[in-house]
This record gives C-alpha cells, sequence and structure tokens, in this order.
C-alpha cells in the first residue's frame, strides 16, 4: 500500500458523515500519493491543545458537536494551503462543511492557489454509510495519541488491549465521541453538511462511493477515482495550445 508516486493529483475532497471514514481513507491515500491529509477537525484539537485564542473560542462549540463558525475556518484552512507541501495536491478531510465553505474554497483555489500554478479542480468524493453503522463506528473509535493511527474496538481491533500496535501508546476515546454529542453531530451534517453535496453535484463534480465495506474496499475503489480525475486532467492540459 505504502507506495508514493509523488504524482500531481491536485485536491481530493472528502465529503461524508461523522465516522463515514473519511480520516480513515485520507491516510491511505496519503500514504500513497505522497501528499498531506488536511483535517480541519484535527487543526482545530491542535488550537484547542495549544490553547491559542482560536482553540478557546472553539473549544465548546466542538464539545457541543456544533460546528466551528465559517469565518473562523478560513484564516486556518488558507494557511495551511498555502504551504510548500500541498503543491502536488491534499486531501481536504472535514472541509468544506457548509455551503458556504464550499463557494469559499472554490474562489481561493480560483484567485490564490491556481493563478500561480497549474489549474487541477478538486476531486470530491462522497462516502455514504448507513446511519446505523456510524453509532457504531464513533462510540469504538479510539486513536494513537502518538502517531494518529486509528482503530476500532468493534472492526478494527488494536492487537493488545488499548495499545498502538505501532508505538505502544495508551488509546484515547475522542471528547466528542460520547452519545450526546455525536447526536448533535449528526444534525449538524444534515442540517449544514449535505448542502455541500448539493453543491457539488449541481457543478458534476460529486462522486459517490459506497462506504459501507471494508476500508480495503473502499481505498481500492477511491484510488480509482483519484487516478482517473488526474489522467483526465492531464489529458486537458497536454490538448491545450502551447
Ligand atoms: P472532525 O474531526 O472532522 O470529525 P467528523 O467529521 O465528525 O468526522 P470523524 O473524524 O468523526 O469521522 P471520520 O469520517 O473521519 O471517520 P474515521 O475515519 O475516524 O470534526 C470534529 C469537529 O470539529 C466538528 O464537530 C466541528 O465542531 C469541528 N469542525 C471540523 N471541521 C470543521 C469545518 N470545516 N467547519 C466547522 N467546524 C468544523 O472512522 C471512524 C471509525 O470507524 C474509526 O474507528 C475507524 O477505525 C472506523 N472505520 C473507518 N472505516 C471503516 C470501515 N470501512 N468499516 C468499519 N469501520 C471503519
Amino acid at each position: 500500500m505504502a507506495v508514493k508516486t509523488a504524482r500531481k493529483i491536485g485536491p481530493v475532497v472528502l465529503l461524508g458523515p461523522p465516522g463515514a471514514g473519511k480520516g480513515t481513507q485520507a491516510k491511505r491515500i496519503v500514504e500513497h500519493y505522497g501528499i498531506p491529509q488536511i483535517s480541519t477537525g484535527d487543526l482545530l484539537r491542535d488550537h484547542v491543545r495549544r490553547g491559542t485564542p482560536l482553540g478557546l473560542e472553539a473549544k465548546s462549540i466542538m464539545a457541543r458537536g456544533e460546528l466551528v463558525p465559517d469565518e473562523l475556518m478560513y484564516g486556518i484552512v488558507a494557511d495551511r494551503l498555502h504551504e510548500p507541501d500541498c503543491r502536488n495536491g491534499y486531501v481536504l478531510d472535514g472541509f468544506p462543511r457548509t455551503a458556504a465553505q464550499a463557494g469559499w474554497l472554490d474562489a481561493f483555489l480560483e484567485q490564490e492557489i491556481f493563478e500561480n500554478s497549474e489549474k487541477c479542480p478538486p476531486v470530491v468524493i462522497q462516502l455514504l454509510v448507513d446511519y446505523t453503522q456510524l453509532l457504531q463506528r464513533l462510540t469504538g473509535r479510539r486513536s494513537c495519541p502518538t502517531c494518529g493511527r486509528l482503530y476500532n474496538v468493534h472492526s478494527q481491533p488494536p492487537r493488545f488491549d488499548e495499545l498502538c500496535d505501532l508505538d505502544g501508546s495508551k488509546l484515547v476515546i475522542r471528547n466528542d465521541d460520547r452519545q450526546e454529542v455525536i447526536s448533535e453531530r449528526l444534525s449538524a451534517y444534515e442540517n449544514m453538511t449535505k448542502p455541500v453535496a448539493e453543491y457539488y453535484r449541481a457543478k458534476g463534480r460529486l462522486v459517490p462511493a459506497n462506504a459501507d465495506r471494508t476500508p480495503e474496499e473502499i481505498t481500492a475503489e477511491l484510488f480509482g477515482v483519484i487516478d482517473g480525475h488526474a489522467a483526465v486532467h492531464a489529458a486537458s492540459e497536454m490538448a491545450k495550445p502551447e
């Protein structure tokens, strides 16, 4: 699986409800293509840990399972996308999450990124999972605080109880993976994030993927979608007059 192609694949957007497997699949895309994962949830949790002004503002909002206001998100995403490791592409995991964020991203890519580099529109993949599955995935999730590896006590348990297979760290449960917060996160998804799929569907850019399968099956499909998108883009670039 860990074959870094270092090819230019452009932005990959993973959409899906909490627990759909965005983080799991993003990490596999990172390993395979050698591009960074940009998880807005991870960026926000890092701000909370460091106690920055943004972290202080986001902390209670995240603990309730609500969305952080759009205006607070744009700065951290823009800063991250300007970093040099994003030149060949990146996986956006958890952004955009409102229709306004999707419109902002398109405008940002057009004005600030593409002006200075080759255009490559995002490939937008929507991970579809039955809601009954989501609860089991979220309540069973554990993660390694050292290396970030994800586990699930039901479907992907560690070899030794509650310890990371890679570095032996004690696995942790995310603060917002409590049942009452999960239902708030799911309703935020229904009300605020479903319109993002509509936004991309209306533009003919949405690729739905059945994520009610094994992680390996899903990964194989995602690599096919990403490779296909990159090949079409490369062909259209070559066909352009000099
Ligand atoms: P964020 O961190 O983005 O959380 P989320 O969207 O709720 O998604 P999760 O990380 O819970 O799930 P996932 O889809 O990544 O699933 P995973 O791969 O871990 O956001 C947290 C909060 O930050 C938000 O509530 C909000 O407050 C704020 N926020 C973030 N971005 C924001 C934005 N843009 N705007 C405003 N606010 C924002 O998998 C879950 C479990 O299932 C794991 O245990 C995994 O092992 C297991 N699993 C994965 N795939 C499979 C499979 N195929 N079969 C069986 N089990 C599987």
